[in-house]
């Protein structure tokens, strides 16, 4: 059996996991969160305080480590040897060691290859960084959506002070282009548009518009 699958990739905070999980329930799809699994990796050796300087530590490190994952009402649920992490993945503590993690060999090995088998199953959209570069290089629909980092680290801004939390838009822009300067430039599998994948730039668009706007192009990919 032939199942779909929607490859979106892109730098934090460009709206990939909102515009995504739209997607896929408008669809009926499952939407992977692929950056939710590097988190909980990146809380798995911080939790334990594991060094990121010797690849061999990091290796036997991610033998240790199981990721799973779950749905709840529709929600992925990121499960860290046996541990539902949902509740602690979302700060920007947690994205910063998710980018340091998630450029070492041996946790992108691991990842990928539970991202793959999930998409063997399933029609997906899945976000991330190298889905349309790496896991699912047959994406029925590949996307590159980005927007500015000022635009970005605004929306970003006003979800934290939504959430009563006191921040600093200038901070949230400087950590924005650190972890998209670590993104693009390490050595395995670097956050890059894929050659056949098409840019979605929403920096004047809204989330229903940019959501309309893929599933169209889905639409017409698989006519
Ligand atoms: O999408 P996010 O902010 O939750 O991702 C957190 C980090 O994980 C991101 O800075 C880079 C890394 N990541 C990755 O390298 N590859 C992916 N497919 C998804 C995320």
């Amino acid at each position: 059996m032939k199942y779909y699958s929607i490859a979106i990739d892109g730098p934090a905070g460009a709206g990939k996991s909102t515009i995504a999980k739209k997607i896929a329930r408008e669809l009926g799809y499952i939407y992977i969160d692929t950056g939710a699994m590097y988190r909980a990796m990146g809380l798995y050796f911080s939790d334990n305080s594991i060094s990121l300087e010797d690849e061999t530590v990091i290796a036997k490190a991610c033998q240790n480590v199981a990721i799973s994952i779950t749905f709840a009402d529709g929600e992925q649920q990121v499960i860290l040897n046996g541990v539902n992490v949902n509740g602690r993945i979302r700060t920007e503590e947690a994205g910063k060691m998710a980018s340091m993690v998630s450029a070492k060999t041996a946790v992108r090995e691991k990842l990928v290859e539970l991202q793959q088998e999930l998409a063997k199953t399933e029609n997906v959209v899945m976000d991330g960084r190298d889905i349309g570069t790496k896991v699912l290089v047959d994406a029925d629909l590949k996307v590159y959506l980005t927007a500015s980092s000022l635009v970005r680290a605004k929306r970003r801004y006003e979800e934290l002070v939504a959430k009563g939390t006191e921040c600093n838009l200038s901070d949230i822009e400087k950590d924005i282009i650190d972890r998209d300067y670590r993104d693009m430039n390490r050595d395995i599998s670097p956050l890059v548009q894929a050659k056949d994948a098409i840019l979605v730039d929403s920096s004047d668009m809204t989330i229903d518009e940019v959501k309309d706007k893929i599933i169209e192009l889905f639409q017409n990919a698989i006519k």
